[in-house]
């Protein structure tokens, strides 16, 4: 299964990349939890050990540059767009109960469609785990740049996580625009943050689709200011969007 997650800044991209990648990490399965982020909190939401001192994949220059054979060619602009990049989960990413983390860290954002080396070592990174791997999960930021149109059609789910607000709303159904334009056909909201009936009314009306699910605003996750911790309310709700999240991909 592969999927993407994303939403505005805040809504909980994080925590339900987290909470999913333990939930498949508990089944036994290897999860590959990727970090698209360029903050980077998916290992301590996910409580890796020192998590600042994971080296994303973007610090790694001198890899990319040999892997893109960009090391001679700098002047000339000229670099391999087909790097091979099979070994780097298991080679250059830690793991940790199940979860392998893959943290992309900072690209330049592609100007005028150009690619850069990192860029395109990340891009056929992601590309090379959502066709080869089996449990995928990218946590992105809010826009859609990470995922190529090929990638973006190969992800089974994209998931966006929506708070109960209207610019929570606005903002996911921005996000919905994208992810469409790219051709993604299974796009689905995830509620979080709900509070009372009326929240959830006003998602179902406002984003015109039924979530896949509901998540409770919780005082525990709150408590840990950005770590994932299970309560047994949240794993109840999870364990349901998980479930209809596989009867409609049925
Ligand atoms: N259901 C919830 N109840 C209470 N707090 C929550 C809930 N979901 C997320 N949070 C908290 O809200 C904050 C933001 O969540 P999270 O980091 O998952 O969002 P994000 O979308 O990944 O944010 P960013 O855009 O900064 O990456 C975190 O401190 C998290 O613990
Ligand atoms: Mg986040």
């Amino acid at each position: 299964m592969k999927i993407a997650l994303a939403g505005k800044g805040g809504s909980g991209k994080t925590t339900v990349t987290a909470g999913l990648a333990l939930l498949f990490g508990q089944d036994k399965k290897t999860v590959i939890a990727v970090d698209c982020d360029p903050d980077m909190n998916l290992g301590y939401a996910l409580d890796f050990p020192e998590p600042g001192k994971i080296v994303p994949i973007s610090a790694m220059k001198e890899l990319i540059a040999k892997r893109t054979s960009s090391v001679d060619t700098q002047s000339s602009g000229y670099f391999k767009l087909n790097p091979e990049v099979e070994d780097i989960p298991g080679k250059f990413c830690p793991q940790h109960n199940n979860i392998r983390l893959i943290v992309m860290g900072k690209v330049q954002k592609a100007e005028g469609g150009c690619l850069c080396p990192e860029n395109a070592f990340i891009k056929r990174l992601i590309s090379h785990l959502v066709v080869n791997e089996e449990v995928v999960l990218l946590d992105m930021v809010a826009g859609t740049e990470h995922l190529g149109r090929g990638t973006a059609q190969a992800v089974d789910a994209f998931l966006i996580i929506t708070e109960p607000t209207q610019l929570g709303v606005s903002t996911g159904l921005h996000v919905y625009s994208l992810a469409c334009a790219l051709g993604i056909k299974k796009i689905w909201f995830i509620g979080n943050k709900v509070q009372h009936k009326a929240d959830e009314d006003f998602l179902r009306k406002n984003l015109n689709a039924e979530p896949l699910g509901f998540l409770s605003f919780s005082q525990n996750l709150l408590a840990a200011r950005g770590k994932f911790v299970f309560d047994d309310k949240l794993k109840k709700e999870l364990l349901g969007i998980y479930k209809e999240l596989n009867r409609r991909l049925k």
